[in-house]
């Protein structure tokens, strides 16, 4: 048995130590908002906060994770994630969706730490976020429209 705490509420989770965070996540609490893409840290599909730092949750068991806060898609809040996830819809960012959490994950990360990037703070930023529908435009311009409303 392992403790969590996800979206704010302590969780006892039926999984061995060494269990990854995201199996934790979508098979045993049904919060299936985070994916599976590639399980080795190569995709950003299964990014989660920790204490507000994003995370590969594919690689990180849940004996690692501590006493540590998980914030998941589905528990965002505050101002960034607003500013994001309204710039995403605006811009109808998604094509088949199946990266995006990931994606809203790391954009969010990203203006938490820089409320004016450049492409190239983005590019670096948003490396690690694969896209096999190449959204990657649409994503960069989003991040731009969230961080001109995170100036107002
Ligand atoms: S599933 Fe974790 S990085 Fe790809
Ligand atoms: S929107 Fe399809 S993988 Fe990114």
């Amino acid at each position: 048995m392992v403790s969590l705490k996800v979206n704010g509420t302590t969780h006892t989770v039926d999984a061995d130590d060494d269990t990854p965070l995201l199996w934790a996540i979508r098979d045993n609490l049904g919060l299936t908002g985070t994916k599976f893409g590639c399980g080795v840290a190569q995709c950003g599909a299964c990014t989660v906060f920790i204490d507000g730092q994003p995370l590969r949750a594919c690689v990180t068991p849940v004996s690692a994770v501590g006493t540590g806060e998980i914030t998941t898609i589905e528990g965002l809040a505050g101002k960034e994630a607003d500013a994001v996830q309204a710039a995403w819809i605006a811009r109808d960012v998604p094509q088949c969706g199946y990266c995006q959490s990931g994606q809203v994950m790391s954009a969010i990360a990203l203006l938490k730490e820089n409320r004016k990037p450049t492409d190239r703070d983005i590019d670096l930023a948003m490396n690690g976020n694969i896209c096999r529908c190449a959204t990657y435009v649409r994503i960069r311009a989003a991040i731009h429209d969230a961080a001109r409303a995170l100036e107002i």
